[in-house]
């Protein structure tokens, strides 16, 4: 099948190659020239592990293509997936601009009747409104399905190939057939449904998903004045099926570029609906807590940050990824330059901008012993593999202070003992 994909970031650029990988014959297409350039040069806009391979393979093979030109990109699809970004505005609602930007460039180039398929996560009744903008320009008869999408980030290749479930939002026939082919070769119950019922599944999913982490770490806090084990206990109430094991590590909240924007669109839809939604809001409000509570625990332990240096061990918001958008690392920072400290940072891709910290040119140095050296404190803010075999004695060594506040729960408390370190961990005694 001939499909297009609009916007290239994470999820476009995934789908697009993997839809590709899949026997489609698909085109990217993104307004920011710049990448496209660079893509058609073999050169990656992201990092996310084992994308470049499928998009390399795909280009070879004459199924993957990539356009600034919504005309070329247009002609002829049959199926144009819309991956767009759909940050928050300033008021937790849903920045709907590039979205609509899209709906109207489709408009503005399509003839005939094609299936239309949101993969951006999008507030309830957006299908409708991008059908409607559509024809209202083109005056082309289509079908917007709902089709939202789980990938994980430093995971993604493989989600997208081997998903738990794929959602078909539509009670059209034309389209539901259209979706069913494209996925074809995707081994995995295929739900169809109502458009609103897909993009509803697609924000419940996000946050049901943040919810669970925010029990973990609110059982976490618990652990520790208790003198339990949060890992073991994870570990005790994930056996059950019922529960499930994944997604209870606890850790310095949930960030990213999808479960704070997509709680925040949440919450904005059920304040407009005048439904009250305490779960949810619970689980935000103990996140907003969890990103800078080991931070504080660390201020308590030192006395003061003031004239402090702090090594801060990884930038993005997890490991695998350069994505740093609403990182806890970044809350860990931004707290630690506004009680006095100066910070040195290490990570093995990600970097801040001034722009994300007020103005503060954070160092990034590319090793983590010499990110430390002469710190008072070194804080583990992501899960980075190779963070996991460090060597505690080396980095002791060359840190000036014995405070390492590990946000991850990557040591062994014993073995980061035997370094030298004090060892301040999540929900463990
Ligand atoms: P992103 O910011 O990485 O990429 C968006 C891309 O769209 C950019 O390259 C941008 O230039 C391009 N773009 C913007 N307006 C455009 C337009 N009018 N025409 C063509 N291109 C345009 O975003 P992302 O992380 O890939 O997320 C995209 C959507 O998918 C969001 O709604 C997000 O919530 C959702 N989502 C993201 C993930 C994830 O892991 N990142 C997973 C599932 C769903
Ligand atoms: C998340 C979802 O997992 C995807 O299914 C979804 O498609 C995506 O959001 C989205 O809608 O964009 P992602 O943001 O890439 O994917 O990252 P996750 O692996 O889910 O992690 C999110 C945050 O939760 C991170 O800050 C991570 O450190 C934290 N987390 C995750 C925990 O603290 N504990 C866990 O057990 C799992």
């Amino acid at each position: 099948m001939k499909i297009t994909v609009i916007g290239t970031g994470y999820v476009g650029l995934v789908s697009g190659a993997c839809l590709a990988e899949l026997g489609n014959i698909v085109t990217c297409l993104d307004v920011q020239s710049e990448k496209i350039a660079k893509l058609k040069e073999g050169i990656m806009p992201i990092y996310e592990p084992g994308l470049d391979s499928v998009v390399l393979r795909n280009v070879q093979a004459g199924r993957l293509f990539f356009t600034d030109s919504y005309e070329d990109a247009i002609l002829g699809a049959e199926l144009i997936s819309i991956a767009v970004g759909t940050p928050s505005a300033d008021d937790g609602s849903v920045d709907m601009q590039y979205i609509e930007a899209a709906a109207r460039d489709i408009g503005a180039h399509i003839t005939e009747y094609t299936v239309i398929a949101d993969k951006s996560t999008v507030p309830v009744g957006t299908a409708e409104k991008v059908e409607a903008i559509i024809r209202e320009v083109s005056g082309v008869q289509v079908d917007v399905i709902s089709n939202p999408e789980f990938l994980r980030e430093g995971h993604a290749v493989y989600d997208f190939l081997h998903p738990a479930r794929i959602i078909i939002g539509t009670t059209a026939d034309d389209a539901k057939d259209r979706m069913l082919q494209a996925y074809e070769h995707v081994d995995c119950p295929k739900l169809v449904m109502d458009r609103r019922s897909a993009e509803l599944t697609k924000y419940a999913a996000n946050s049901f998903l943040a919810t669970k982490i925010s029990f973990i770490n609110e059982m976490a806090v618990l652990a520790e004045e208790v003198g339990a084990d949060i890992s073991d206990v994870a570990l005790g109430i994930g056996s059950d099926p019922r529960i499930g094991k994944d997604f209870l590590k606890a850790g310095p909240g949930w960030g990213g570029s999808c479960f704070p924007k997509d709680v925040r669109a949440m919450r904005h839809l059920a304040k407009q609906k005048g439904v009250p939604l305490p779960v949810v809001n619970a689980a935000h409000e103990l996140n907003e807590q969890a990103r800078i509570r080991m931070a504080k625990r660390l201020e308590e332990k030192l006395g003061s940050l003031d004239q402090k240096k702090i090594a801060i061990l990884g930038l993005a918001f997890k490991g695998n990824t350069d994505d740093t958008r609403e990182s806890a690392s970044i809350e860990i920072i931004k707290y630690l330059l506004n009680h006095g400290a100066t910070v040195i940072a290490h990570d093995p891709v990600a970097v801040v901008a001034p722009n994300d910290l007020d103005g503060y040119e954070l160092a990034h140095i590319d090793c983590p012993y010499k990110a430390s050296e002469g710190a008072h404190a070194v804080i583990v803010a992501t899960e980075w593999e190779q963070f996991r075999t460090i060597d505690l004695l080396k980095l002791r060594k060359s840190s000036a202070g014995d405070l390492l506040v590990d946000t991850r729960n990557l040591f062994d408390p014993a073995r980061a003992k035997e370094a030298g370190w004090q060892y301040l961990s999540i929900g463990r005694k």
